[in-house]
This record gives structure tokens, C-alpha cells and sequence, in this order.
């Protein structure tokens, strides 16, 4: 029954199905990698967040988006294209001022909205699952001159494998509560790939960081990418 529904639904309803979602205190720092507490926090997104209008790109339970809402007093809108995740993200953070989880498409949303915010992120989010060459044109659409889109994807090289060679979505897996696995398809690029498609979509690429996880042996777990539109 689950293969026939996304396996981010399926994650969901597992998760959700383990115990109801209680209101959690907000996380003291912004979580870019695997590994809590390694790499940068809410600063890369520019200099002040107070008061600015932030959108994350698969918020999931929104612990980054109620971070920079309470802790930076940012505005800010998760999307998240299954609204069980959204109704989880409401039942731990929902109560916070200056936050607001939406149910839908990240493409779709950005292209439906009229908004201009001053930054857009996606921590292992919708970056790297929607195809790259509709996402990052829609994402400057919806982004202010000046400002910065930053955004964590699993790291092409995680595990040996090698990025790929043309644009075309490579089969990962998104594993499950239960550890079983269900396929997705996932944009793998080598940050000189993100830098040729950002660039045609209107961004400057400021920044590429690798980040390891000591668990994950040699390879590189994550990959941090910073643009900012031109
Ligand atoms: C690995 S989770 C990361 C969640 C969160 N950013 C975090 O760091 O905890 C990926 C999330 O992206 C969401 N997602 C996948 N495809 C999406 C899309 N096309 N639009 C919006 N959200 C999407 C999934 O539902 C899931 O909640």
C-alpha cells in the first residue's frame, strides 16, 4: 500500500503513526548538515534576519523555520509538499509568533506566489528533489535582488558514489521508522554543475562547502551551496 503513495507521505504516516507530535522549545541553532552543531547557522542567509521574509523549501517538522522565527524574529513560511509534515510542524511549533507552515509543491507555491522575500533555503529539502532547471528560474522569481538563496543537499560523493555527469535525477532512497526503503529520483551535481545552473537562472554561486560526519568515514556527507541573485 505505501509504494503507491510519495515516500515522504509514507515516512510521514509512520512517524506520525509511532506518536502524536507534541509542542517542542525551539532549536538554539540553525541546522545546515547531518551532524548537529557543525558548519554555520542563520547568519548565511545576510546580515540581520529581524523582520525580513524567509521561505524554506521542505520545511518537514520546521525546526529550522521556528529557529529563525523566535531566535532572529525573521518571517517566516515553510512549504512542504505533504501536509502531514505540515500538521506535524504546526503541532510542535504552530504556537510562534511570525511562522507559517503551508502544505504544497515548492514549485508550485513559488510560482502561485506574488511574494518577494529576502531569502530562500532548503535544508535537504526541495533543492535537489525537484528538477533543478524549474526550481532555481522560480526561486529568482520570488527572491530579491541582492539576496540568497542557501540550500544542503546529501553530498554527491557521500558513500563513494560519484556526481553525475549529465542533468538527468539519479534513484536514491528515502528510508523509512520502519528502515525499509522506498525510491525517489534526486538531483546529484557536483557544486560546478549547481554553479552552471544557478547561473542560467539568474545567481552568482558565493559559496560550495563539504561537510563529513566522522560516522560516514571518508566521504563527505553534505554539501552546502550559497548563491546570491544577481
Ligand atoms: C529530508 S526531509 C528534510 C526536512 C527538513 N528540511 C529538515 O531538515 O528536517 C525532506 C522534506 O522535503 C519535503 N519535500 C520533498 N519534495 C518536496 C517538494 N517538491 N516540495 C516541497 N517539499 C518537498 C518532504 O516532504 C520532506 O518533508
Amino acid at each position: 500500500m505505501l509504494a503507491h503513495v510519495s515516500p515522504w507521505h509514507a515516512r510521514a504516516l509512520q512517524r506520525i503513526a509511532a506518536g502524536p507530535a507534541e509542542p517542542l522549545s525551539v532549536p538554539a541553532r540553525m541546522e545546515w548538515t547531518t551532524r548537529p552543531g557543525q558548519g554555520p547557522g542563520a547568519e548565511i542567509l545576510g546580515p540581520d534576519p529581524r523582520g525580513k521574509r524567509l521561505l524554506e523549501l521542505g520545511c518537514g517538522p520546521g525546526h529550522n523555520a521556528a529557529h529563525l522565527a523566535t531566535r532572529h524574529g525573521a518571517h517566516v513560511t515553510g512549504v512542504d509538499l505533504v501536509g502531514l509534515q505540515v500538521r506535524r510542524a504546526r503541532s510542535h511549533y504552530g504556537r510562534l509568533n511570525n511562522l507559517a507552515f503551508v502544505a504544497g509543491h515548492a514549485l508550485h507555491c513559488l510560482q502561485a506566489s506574488d511574494e518577494q522575500f529576502d531569502a530562500i533555503y532548503s535544508v535537504f529539502g526541495a533543492v535537489g528533489l525537484v528538477a533543478p532547471e524549474l526550481l532555481l528560474p522560480a526561486i529568482a522569481q520570488r527572491l530579491k535582488p541582492g539576496r540568497t538563496l542557501a540550500f544542503s543537499v546529501p553530498h554527491p560523493q557521500r558513500g563513494g558514489l560519484r556526481p553525475t555527469t549529465d542533468d538527468r535525477p539519479r534513484r536514491d532512497y528515502v528510508t523509512l521508522p520502519d528502515r525499509s526503503q522506498l525510491p525517489i529520483a534526486r538531483w546529484e551535481f557536483a557544486a560546478r554543475r549547481w554553479e552552471q545552473h544557478l547561473s542560467q537562472a539568474g545567481f552568482w554561486l558565493t559559496s560550495a562547502r563539504d561537510f563529513h560526519d566522522p560516522g560516514a568515514g571518508q566521504w563527505p556527507t553534505t554539501l552546502l551551496i550559497r548563491a546570491r541573485k544577481l
